[in-house]
């Protein structure tokens, strides 16, 4: 199998942006685009140009600031959002226009009032219209995570058709489970006329916590892009999360599958947009958050000392975090606060160990964690010799 990479589509400053009271100002938006530029993210949803001042504004100076990665806004299939879209990128290097509309039964009726037909025709017109601006059209059709395939299909194969150079699969409601989700890139892959002419991508949200496990899915039955946010931030439950389905794919060589990521940023651009959006990353976070690497009980602990492959399958370095934690608590063992106490200068004898630990032990139960400066006060008047 030959080795396929994966075109990563950051939509950290439109989709991620979505949460409330994350909102970010211009400056904020640009700082956060230039580390994008430097992760090695091929796109950047930079915004929705007719949605705001703001958001125009922003997609503007990003097209200003970056030059490597494609530069992308956001429209509805409506000709005022895709002009806007197209005036806000006209200083990119590499401008997209994204733009869509809902394709499952429930948003054609309930939000269109429209049928199959009728929709079809608005996809076409759209792309159609987005291709007088720009090369690169992107079509989401929204919600087609609830889209029957059949129909998906004659959807895609008509705005491929029309010039679409990219298809986003959304599973906007974080409805479908992996297999399903597989399923329908692999439908599309097989049953859409002309599809080796467009990229088709992941978009998949977090409402049942599937959303990597989707994206992945989608990537190894022949999706070519993820759309992903840092920190896996986004509407409701979120979005995929850049820095998990980046170290799959390199945690799992056998996928054959590579991004162009520099995963050594991945912890720092996740402190960055925690930072700005003032949004703290949940402490189990897989990769990012402050647990990712932290060992407290006494087994994990005495096997991470002893080879930190026992309880770690990813060296916390690779992904930009300084080292593994080993955070004493009163199920730490004595390995665990031998270890501590020797990186903050004390070389215990075995008998010193023993009794310096009962004394751990006691302040361990009052306190949730035991730090330096408890271990420090612990040594004061051990009575056995302590080893130089
Ligand atoms: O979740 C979704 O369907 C979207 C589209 C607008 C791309 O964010
Ligand atoms: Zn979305």
């Amino acid at each position: 199998m030959s080795t396929r990479k994966i075109q990563i589509f950051d939509t950290t400053l439109r989709d991620g942006e979505q949460v409330p009271g994350c909102k970010l100002n211009t400056p904020e938006k640009i700082e956060i685009a230039r580390n994008l530029e430097k992760l090695g993210v091929d796109v950047i949803e930079a915004g929705f140009p007719i949605s705001s001042p703001g958001d125009f504004k922003s997609v503007m100076e990003i097209s200003k600031a970056v030059t490597e990665p494609i530069v992308c806004g956001l429209s509805r299939a409506v000709v005022k959002d895709i002009e806007t879209a197209a005036e806000a990128l006209k200083y990119a290097k590499r401008p997209r226009i994204h733009t869509g509309i809902g394709t499952s039964d429930s948003h054609i009726l309930h939000k269109f009032n429209s049928n199959r037909d009728e929709i079809i025709e608005r996809a076409v017109a759209a792309v159609k219209y987005a291709k007088r601006f720009v090369e690169d059209v992107e079509f989401y059709a929204e919600d087609a995570g609830r889209t029957d395939n059949e129909y998906l299909a004659r959807v895609c194969e008509a705005v491929v058709a029309a010039g679409a150079t990219v298809l986003n699969i959304p599973d906007t409601t974080g409805y479908c489970l992996p297999h399903e989700y597989g399923a329908k890139i692999k439908y599309l892959k097989e049953n859409v006329k002309g599809i080796d002419k467009a990229i088709l991508s992941t978009h998949c949200h977090n409402d049942l916590g599937l959303a990597t496990a989707n994206s992945i899915e989608g990537v190894i039955h022949g999706a070519g892009q993820i759309e992903c946010t840092i920190n896996g931030i986004g509407e409701r439950a979120g979005n995929t999360s850049l820095e998990e389905v980046v170290m799959i794919m390199r945690q799992h060589p056998y996928l054959n599958l590579i991004t162009g990521v520099e995963a050594k940023m991945l912890y720092p651009i996740s402190q960055l947009v925690s930072e700005k959006m003032q949004m703290f990353v949940q402490p189990n976070k897989a990769i990012v958050g402050s647990n990712a690497f932290a060992h407290s009980s006494g087994i994990h602990q005495d096997g991470v000392i002893k080879n930190r492959e026992t309880y770690e399958i990813m060296d916390p370095s690779d992904v930009g975090v300084d080292q593994s934690l080993i955070v004493l608590t009163a199920r730490s063992g004595r390995a665990a606060l031998a270890y501590r106490a020797h990186k903050i200068g004390y070389q215990l004898t075995k008998d010193a160990l023993d009794e310096v630990y009962e004394r751990f032990l006691a302040v361990a139960d009052r306190k949730k964690e035991v730090y330096d400066e408890d271990i420090h006060e612990m040594m004061k008047d051990v009575k056995i010799e302590l080893s130089a």
